[in-house]
């Protein structure tokens, strides 16, 4: 193995920077050579192929986004275009491909590595929707960035005495919704996996009132229908003024957080030293507490979990 080349894919992630970082600093320091590629598969099969060193990772462990930028590339999905990626990187003289993103862009790593190509995945998404994984670079900053806004929505809630529903992203995962609701104190949670009934919503929040609840908070994912229209509902149904905030792309942006960082160190270190080790179609991962590497295919196979335990503590310390 002399010489790797790394990309990132599909939705950005803050730590993709510090992950970059570490994985090419890693193959330096163990004499590899690395090459970025820019704008995911869509850069790939166009050869935007440049050589990278250790200037090239300077200053950016701690800003958001990522410098390789990415692409949700649709023409990856055909083997003719995958084909053509193998091409460019053999005349590249690239020995392995490290791939950071969700389960979308393992998916084309996996078909990739299918091809001859050395591959190696490390969790770049905010949504922690990938199950080998107990959690992604980006999910920790997300959440953290939506608690603070959840927070200065409830001072003003509190101050106008009404309710607020909040829209998390999350695609089709509901752990961001989870965690900022219990971190941020939400009266009702409500996730893709779980799904709710708007009966039970408004009955909670009218008991809340008669408890003497001063305002009530509703984290709802993406997906699980909008805010606006659920809003529109809850005001309607208890007559209390309801307003909705979509935070939106606010959540992928940002500083990573301290424990990001640190995630995205140890995950480009440890795919350096799996291809190192002559593993190929791999995926890096952290469970209970230890960086972990698991084939992509067993990986990508898992059943989608949901933390049942941390939604029913959630529910229980709400009312
Ligand atoms: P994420 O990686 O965050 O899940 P996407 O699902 O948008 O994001 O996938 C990112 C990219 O990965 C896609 O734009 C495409 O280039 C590639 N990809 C996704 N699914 C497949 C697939 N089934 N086959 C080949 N490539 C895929
Ligand atoms: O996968 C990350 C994510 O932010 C999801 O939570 C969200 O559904 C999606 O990407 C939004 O994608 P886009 O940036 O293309 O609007």
């Amino acid at each position: 193995m002399k010489k790797i080349a790394i990309l990132t894919s599909g939705g950005d992630a803050p730590g993709m920077n510090a992950a970059i970082r570490a994985v090419v600093r890693s193959a330096l320091y163990n004499g590899l050579e690395v090459m970025g590629v820019q704008r995911g598969y869509s850069g790939l099969i166009n050869g935007e192929l440049f050589k990278m060193d250790r200037a090239s990772v300077s200053d950016i462990i701690h800003r958001g986004g990522t410098v390789l930028r990415t692409a949700r590339c649709l023409e990856f999905k055909k083997e003719e275009v995958r084909k053509e990626a193998v091409k460019i990187l053999k005349d590249n003289g690239v020995d392995a491909l490290v791939v950071i993103g969700g389960d979308g862009s393992f998916t084309g790593a996996k078909l990739l590595s299918k091809l001859g190509v050395k591959t190696v995945g490390i969790p770049g998404t905010i949504d922690n929707d990938l199950t080998y994984t107990d959690y992604t670079i980006g999910f920790d900053t997300a959440l953290n960035t939506a608690i603070d806004s959840i927070d200065k929505v409830r001072d003003t809630s509190t101050s106008h005495e009404r309710v607020s529903v909040v829209e998390v992203m999350g695609r089709d995962c509901g752990d961001l919704a989870l965690y900022a609701g219990l971190a941020g104190g939400a009266e009702y949670i409500i996730t893709p996996e779980k799904g709710y009934c708007k009966e039970d919503l408004c009955r909670v929040i009218l008991e809340g009132k008669e408890k003497g609840k001063i305002h009530n908070l509703i984290l709802l994912a993406e997906g699980v229908g909008g805010a606006v229209e659920l809003a529109k509902h809850v005001e309607f149904q208890t007559g209390i003024e309801t307003r909705a905030t979509v935070l939106g792309h606010v959540q992928r942006g940002g500083s990573p957080s301290a424990f990001d960082r640190v995630l995205a160190s140890k995950m480009g270190a440890k795919a350096v030293e799996v291809l190192l080790a002559g593993k190929t179609s791999r995926v890096i991962g952290i469970k209970q507490n230890l960086i972990i590497d698991q084939d992509i295919d067993e990986a990508l196979a898992l059943e989608r979990t949901f933390d049942e335990e941390l939604f029913k503590i959630a529910e229980e310390i709400s009312h």
